[in-house]
């Protein structure tokens, strides 16, 4: 949901040392990328990915395929001649007012599945906290990524819904390979489809001007973005659902509240490599005992952007792969190719010790309750900052109100993959693709012996500055998002 968008970042000239050794750094770092990558597109071992669904399947142990197949219910219906026929699965429509009774239910009952089989929580177990909202597909291959993972059984996995769906629910539930408690965030879209949070009749339309939105009175007249458009209920979701989630986590769920150790953040597009819990644990020993001042980690990075850095054969397969996808797609996809995605093996020992930066370092996060602790003190900076994206709102806060600015520990080697082709609303014309899922399966096998690795090596950043105070990106102008966001806040 943050790829794509611009940095603003540059570097400080501190001290002409560091400088020169980052140079020193940077010239290696070319020429081993130069030297011993050969990433012309011919060449590539990728380049025949069989992506078939036949293919992806073959690359799943067979006990998990049931969490790749819809579990059909037999529903049968009795026809007109009498006879029995079998109509498969069957989804059961409810109305609003059920899936809310329902969603309270869950929501107070916090009921934890496999906690017999588990045991309960540890305080060095980690909490896996998974953002769902409908995408069903990539969901099912998160679940099958996650089952394969080492320390799994240890672990609880908290799945938190913004969308009620009973083929999702009967998913979650049938996860058989760890704890599992489903929270669903009360104020979503489909729970509000004709008041705020979702989409009030009587709210101004985006584009409408301002003065013309005084003169209708519609709802927000007084409240347009910094660009000056009024607000989109399903922009604002995602950024509500994340700060309800993470104040819900630490200070509400009975099964989390008083956990001590590490939460990581998924959401429901991502996929993890198998070694995810063994290699979080050694940055978590490798923080305490090397960077005192890392208080954030980080398992994925956005390949695309570093791995580009420099080369002009690369930038070049960029090039020709981005006019093949425009004139395939009508439209470039800048984000997975396969000539990125073999860094894997080359960097599995490999973190980097840097500011936090949201673009790069959102995805696979992790902090524990001190973290938490210091950023929930800044709700005001997250909630009435005018911008729509729960991670540049969080380095919004990291930049202005924390004493401690957000400094991450990043896995070079990414142990969780990015495999949505398309975000919750930007849809494009292929969202049921799962080239990538296949792509992610074979780096991962590629890779396999150089996962679990028994230290790590730590490379520096030096310090980023941004150039200017930046503006948001807007979407979140409007007070009864900052009223709603406030209030979900618990300190
Ligand atoms: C892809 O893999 C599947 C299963 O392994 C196989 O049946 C199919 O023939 C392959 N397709 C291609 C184009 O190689
Ligand atoms: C559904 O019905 C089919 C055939 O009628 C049967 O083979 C299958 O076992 C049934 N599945 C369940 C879950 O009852
Ligand atoms: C009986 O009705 C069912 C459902 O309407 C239909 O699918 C089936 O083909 C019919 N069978 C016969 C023998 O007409
Ligand atoms: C929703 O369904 C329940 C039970 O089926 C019914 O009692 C209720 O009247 C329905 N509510 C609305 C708003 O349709
Ligand atoms: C976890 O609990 C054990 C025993 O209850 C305690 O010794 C340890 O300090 C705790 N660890 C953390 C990180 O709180
Ligand atoms: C969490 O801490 C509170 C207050 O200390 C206590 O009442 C509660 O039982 C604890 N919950 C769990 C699950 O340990
Ligand atoms: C939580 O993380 C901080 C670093 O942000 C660390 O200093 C602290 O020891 C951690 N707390 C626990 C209980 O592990």
């Amino acid at each position: 949901m943050s790829n794509g968008r611009s940095q603003l970042w540059r570097r400080r000239s501190s001290t002409t040392w560091i400088r020169a050794g980052l140079i020193l750094f940077v010239v290696i770092f070319v020429w081993v990328q130069v030297n011993f990558l050969d990433f012309g597109t011919s060449q590539s071992p990728y380049s025949e990915i069989n992506d078939s669904q036949a293919a992806i399947l073959s690359m799943v142990p067979a006990v998990l395929h049931k969490f790749l197949s819809p579990q059909p219910k037999n529903f049968t219906v009795i026809g007109p001649n009498g006879t029995y026929s079998n109509i498969g699965y069957f989804k059961t429509i409810l109305n609003i007012s059920e899936i809310k009774r329902n969603i309270a239910q869950y929501n107070q009952q916090q009921l934890v599945y496999n906690e017999d089989t588990f045991g309960p929580l540890q305080n060095d177990s980690i909490v896996i906290v998974v953002q769902i909202h409908d995408r069903i597909t990539y969901l099912r291959h998160l679940i099958v990524s996650l089952a394969q993972a080492r320390d799994i059984s240890q672990a609880l996995i908290v799945f938190s819904h913004d969308y009620y769906d009973e083929e999702i629910n009967s998913l979650v539930q049938s996860i058989d390979f760890c704890k599992i408690i489903q929270i669903f965030y009360p104020f979503s879209i489909q729970t509000h489809p004709r008041e705020f949070p979702g989409e009030d009749p009587a709210d101004c339309p985006r584009d409408i001007k301002k003065e013309k939105a005084l003169q209708n009175k519609c709802n927000n007249a007084l409240y347009p973005d910094l660009y000056g458009h009024y607000r989109e209920a399903k922009f604002t979701q995602t950024k509500h659902h994340w700060w309800w989630k993470v104040n819900h986590v630490f200070n509400q769920l009975e099964a989390t509240r008083n956990h001590t150790g590490l939460v990581l953040f998924l959401e429901e597009d991502h996929y993890v490599a198998q070694d995810f819990i063994h290699v979080l644990k050694l940055m978590e020993k490798t923080c305490r005992e090397a960077c005192r001042h890392c208080n954030i980690l980080s398992l994925g990075t956005y390949l695309k952007t570093y791995n580009y850095y420099g080369d002009s054969k690369k930038k070049e397969a960029l090039r020709a792969l981005k006019e093949q996808s425009v004139k395939q797609l009508g439209q470039i996809q800048p984000s997975w190719t396969f000539q990125v995605l073999p860094s894997l093996y080359q960097h599995s020992q490999k973190v980097e010790i840097t500011p936090w930066i949201s673009s790069k370092h959102n995805m696979g996060m992790a902090f524990n309750r001190s973290t938490w602790n210091e950023i929930v003190k800044c709700a005001a900076y997250f909630c009435k900052y005018d911008d729509y994206n729960w991670d540049w709102s969080l380095q919004h806060i990291s930049q202005n109100c924390l004493k401690q600015k957000l400094h991450a520990m990043v896995a070079r080697g990414p142990r969780v993959f990015h495999i949505g082709e398309c975000g919750v609303h930007h849809k494009k014309n292929n969202c049921a693709s799962t080239s990538v899922i296949s792509k992610v399966q074979q780096v991962l096998k590629s890779a396999k012996r150089h996962l679990y690795p028994d230290y790590l090596i730590l490379t520096y950043t030096t310090v980023l500055k941004k150039s200017k105070l930046r503006k948001g990106n807007g979407g979140w102008g409007d007070h009864r998002d900052h009223k709603l966001c406030m209030s979900m806040t618990i300190r």
